[in-house]
């Protein structure tokens, strides 16, 4: 395959045809010839309208189904398989079988990078002689040879042209719920395509030069992106604390008011307190009442002050490197008997090798809220296996860890708003927890997010990769 030639249509669009060529990528040391390659994928969006727009050009009720009965569909449906004279070799196309490992991208970029569960279709190659493709016996998929890894890179080399084309178009139809921020519409602008096209038409002896100015301007006004992102994260987390304290002032006056009734009481009547009269009796019979109360309220004072640490800017020492099962071993000896009291299993594996850099404390007391939040909805759900499952991916610079459970669904109304201080459908929620957990997340120079898109309700934390 020397070049790649295709078309691409938009269903939520016009639907017209967009043609997609590209010159094949120049082949590595590790691959080798894969011969011709026929491509078919279907792209879909998982977001509440798009799935029951498409459940309704299948002609499928979708109001008798609902979004999470939905996505499973979609998710049943998904996977690229791999074709060979028309049979498909196994196990390329199963839903979970994520060969081209689009999963592990699409968690670092959700509002860009296609998910495998946002993918069906396949891919047709030609005879062994003619691709170099071999398949091992039993469904073991082809052996991963120099060819195989040229087809795989090849798919790799296109999909991006997909990504960004679809999400130009959510961009513009407004779909992708978030619209890039300033910051980042200015940085694409500040790759000055239009301006180095035109350079292409600039006689060769004067192209060099300008070349080198215009990177140099724009490596200036990246720098100064940089700058104003930082700033605006600090303004965002100056809003999100002040929203914090104001939750903290309201919790703590609640928690206060009935201990200063009580310490009022306690000193009013005190002069009855060994006398033998009724007064002095009621005064006896009540105290250790009054005591509950102000050990009570005193508890959850103490409680709401410790989980304000991860955002009182009292660092303890310096950032460090960490292992990532560390701080999951940490949680779990807090929480194991509050999830085995509602039977709930914990799954996960990733390697111990996994270092994350910062505070390990912070990224403790983000675990802590998740887990916490799971498990208080997962004890909510009955007739099901309760699961919180943990995945975790890196890249060169983060750890993104998912934090998954299978109870109930967080509703698209309240999705913007799960992070805003005192936000809580908790009976007993300060609605505190989430919030904290971003702060802290963001102080160490990661983030916290919920993945949109995903059938369970999950949650991403985003962290600087240790050494
Ligand atoms: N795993 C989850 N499943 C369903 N809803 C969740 C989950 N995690 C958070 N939420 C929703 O987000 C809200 C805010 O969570 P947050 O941790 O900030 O506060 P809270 O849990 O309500 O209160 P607190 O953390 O003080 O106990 C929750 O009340 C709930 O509505
Ligand atoms: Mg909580």
């Amino acid at each position: 395959m020397d070049h790649f030639k295709g078309v691409f249509q938009i269903q939520r669009g016009d639907n017209s045809e967009q043609i997609i060529e590209l010159p094949a990528l120049a082949i590595s040391d590790d691959e080798s010839n894969c011969g011709p390659v026929k491509i078919r994928l279907n792209v879909f969006d998982r977001e509440v309208e798009a799935v029951e727009n498409l459940f309704g050009r299948m002609r499928i009720d979708f109001s008798k189904i609902g979004i999470r009965k939905a996505r499973i569909i979609l998710t049943e449906m998904s996977g690229i398989s791999i074709l060979r004279n028309n049979f498909r070799i196994r196990p390329y196309g199963d839903p979970s079988y994520d060969w081209l490992n689009l999963q592990a991208k699409r968690v670092q970029d959700p509002s860009k990078r296609l998910g495998s569960d946002q993918l069906s279709g396949y891919v047709e190659i030609e005879d062994e002689l003619t691709s170099g493709m071999i398949e091992r016996s039993s469904r073991e998929g082809l052996e991963s040879n120099g060819s195989y890894r040229r087809l795989k890179s090849l798919i790799s080399s296109l999909l991006p042209h997909i990504e960004e084309r679809r999400h130009e178009f959510r961009e513009k139809a407004g779909i992708s719920r978030k619209p890039a921020t300033n910051v980042d519409k200015a940085r694409d602008a500040s790759k000055l395509k239009q301006v180095t096209k035109a350079l292409e038409k600039i006689p060769e002896e004067y192209r060099a030069k300008l070349v080198t100015a215009i990177e140099k301007d724009a490596t200036t006004i990246n720098v100064m992106l940089d700058e104003v992102d930082a700033y605006q994260k600090v303004l965002q987390s100056r809003a999100a604390l002040g929203l914090v304290v104001a939750e903290v002032i309201h919790e703590g006056r609640r928690r206060l008011d009935p201990m200063l009734t009580s310490i009022k009481t306690l000193k009013a009547d005190y002069k009855y307190a060994f006398e033998e009269s009724k007064i002095g009796q009621l005064y006896r019979d009540n105290f250790p009442a009054e005591i509950d109360t102000l050990l009570t309220g005193g508890t959850a004072l103490g409680r709401l002050f410790k989980r304000l640490d991860p955002i009182s800017g009292r660092r303890r020492g310096r950032p460090a490197n960490f292992k990532l099962s560390d701080v999951l071993s940490d949680t779990l000896s807090i929480m194991r008997h509050t999830l085995e009291s509602h039977s709930i299993a914990i799954q996960y594996n990733f390697p111990s090798t996994i270092k994350c850099y910062g505070y390990r404390e912070d990224l403790h007391a983000v675990f802590l809220n998740i887990i916490e939040n799971a498990t208080h909805w997962l004890s909510t759900t009955d007739d099901q296996e309760r699961l919180i499952y943990i995945g975790v991916t890196t890249n060169k610079a983060k750890v993104y860890i998912a934090i998954e459970n299978n109870g109930p669904e967080i509703d698209e109304a309240y999705q913007s708003r799960l992070f805003d201080a005192g936000f809580s459908l908790k009976s007993d929620g300060t609605g505190l927890g989430l919030a904290i957990a971003r702060e802290a997340c963001r102080a160490s120079k990661g983030d916290l997010r919920l993945d949109e898109s995903a059938i369970n309700t999950s949650f991403i934390i985003e962290f600087p990769l240790g050494k």
